[in-house]
């Protein structure tokens, strides 16, 4: 899995995104804009009634994959995303729709469009391989 460049000489993407606060930020807008979007609602659907754990997950999770503190491992051991999202219908429709609210809530907390970029290059082939069906 890729883990967003951190190997790269010169500040990673965790320091360029603005450290915790910034992930924070970006998680908080990425579920409140997947709570308000029509266009998430399948994806919204796919979730339970309510995204606080989710929100505290995906914020531990982003700070290692992004090269910053490695809480979500500290927590739980290896991520093993692929499995842990089994559960979870996820299609065409459920990945692009993942991907279209992370490149909103990027844009929205003002990330640097070369690292938007980037990073959406890196969660494609994160959602890509999460999905368990076939199709849309
Ligand atoms: C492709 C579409 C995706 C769907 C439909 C999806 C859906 C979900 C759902 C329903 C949960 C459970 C939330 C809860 O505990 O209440 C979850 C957990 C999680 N997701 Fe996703 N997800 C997707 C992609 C991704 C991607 C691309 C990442 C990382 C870049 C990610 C990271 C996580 C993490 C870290 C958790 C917490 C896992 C745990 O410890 O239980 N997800 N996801």
């Amino acid at each position: 899995m890729s883990d967003g460049g951190a190997d790269e000489p010169g500040p990673g993407p965790f320091e360029r995104l603005g450290g915790e606060p910034a992930v924070r930020a970006l998680v908080e807008r990425f579920y409140d804009l997947m709570d308000l979007e029509p266009g998430y609602r399948e994806l919204r659907a796919v979730h339970g009634a309510s995204l606080d754990a989710a929100r505290d997950k995906l914020f531990w999770f982003l700070c290692g994959w992004l090269g910053g503190p490695s809480h979500y491992t500290d927590r739980f051991g290896h991520p093993m995303l692929r499995a842990r999202h089994l559960p979870f219908r996820i299609g065409i429709r459920e990945r692009d729709q993942w991907l279209a609210c992370m490149q909103q809530a990027m844009r929205e907390t003002g990330v640097e469009a070369a690292l938007a970029q980037r990073l959406a290059e890196s969660f494609f082939g994160t959602a890509d391989w999460m999905r368990n069906h076939a199709g849309a």
